[in-house]
């Protein structure tokens, strides 16, 4: 397969085929991802929480999305790549946003940036990132990057207001250069009339059936956390798999053949003294 262009992004969503994305953090998780065949890859700044164990993304920094897209860039090939402008990287002005956004693409080799909220000085934000010939994707919903004013991580849209609020921002996102936006924890009737009223495409993650894409955290699909670990994936998380249990099952079993000495048995014991060079240790 052939590396994932905008344009061909951009022919899915003309088809009407859903778009997938996935998020990824490292080398290995990128290599997964790419296999896969998903569209595009998030170098999400949910790092901070899957990654780095953070109850928020609010702590992670440039210098750590740097090294996440540095890594994911090395192990994904064919994935349309995108890195999240983390939170304090592009609030205070445009050309701090600019700055920032030039940096996951020339430093991270992203091929989008990602920014959350659409606000007027986010719009701004946008254009000006657009304007330095940097795709953008919006993202608008449940931004975790500003629980601070949303009062934790809570869906959003429920009310007729704060649902047309959300559309009202789409459109100011569409008009401002913004190529998608990710819809986060809306009803699937905020999803569905976004959808419609945009000419771009919307990636849903919790935002219902409706949209042109959806996309999961990796760790989050993958079931990595092991069941008795208090950070359990949100609930419009499905588990495709339960890589935490098979992660878990074979550390058990290291551990056992280690501590009953049937680890390293001969077959893993590969190497041996040359004949006649036995004097140099006996
Ligand atoms: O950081 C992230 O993983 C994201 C997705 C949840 C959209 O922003
Ligand atoms: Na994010």
């Amino acid at each position: 397969a052939q590396k994932v262009t905008m344009r061909y992004l951009q022919l899915k969503f003309a088809r009407k085929e859903p778009i997938t994305m996935v998020t990824a953090y490292d080398y290995p998780s990128a290599v997964h991802v790419d296999q896969a065949g998903i569209d595009m890859c998030l170098v999400g700044d949910s790092a901070g929480m899957v990654v780095h164990g953070y109850n928020t993304t609010l702590p992670v920094t440039m210098t750590e999305m740097l090294s996440h897209c540095k890594a994911v860039k090395r192990g994904a090939s064919k994935c349309f790549l995108v890195g999240d402008l983390p939170f304090g990287s592009y609030e205070q002005a445009p050309h701090q946003a600019v700055e920032s956004a030039v940096s996951l693409v020339k430093e991270g080799g992203m091929d989008a940036i990602k920014l959350e909220g659409g606000n007027a000085s986010r719009i701004t934000a946008v254009k000006a990132i657009h304007d330095a010939g940097i795709a953008v994707i919006g993202h608008i919903g449940l931004t975790p990057q500003s629980i601070g004013i949303l009062g934790g991580f809570r869906p959003q849209g429920l009310t007729s207001e704060g649902a047309m609020k959300l559309l009202e921002q789409a459109l100011l996102l569409e008009a401002a250069g913004c190529f998608a936006i990710v819809l986060e924890c809306v009803p699937s009737a905020v999803g569905a009339a976004i959808t419609s009223s945009l000419q771009i495409p919307t990636i849903g993650i919790g935002a219902g059936p409706f949209c042109s894409g959806q996309v999961l955290v990796y760790h989050d699909l993958l079931g990595m956390m092991h069941p008795q670990h208090t950070k359990v994936a949100p609930k419009f998380c499905k588990q495709f798999a339960k890589v935490g249990d098979v992660i878990q099952e074979g550390l058990a079993k290291y551990r056992a053949e280690v501590s009953s000495g049937a680890f390293p048995c001969h077959a893993y014991t590969p190497y041996r003294i040359n004949p006649g060079q036995t004097d140099l240790f006996l």
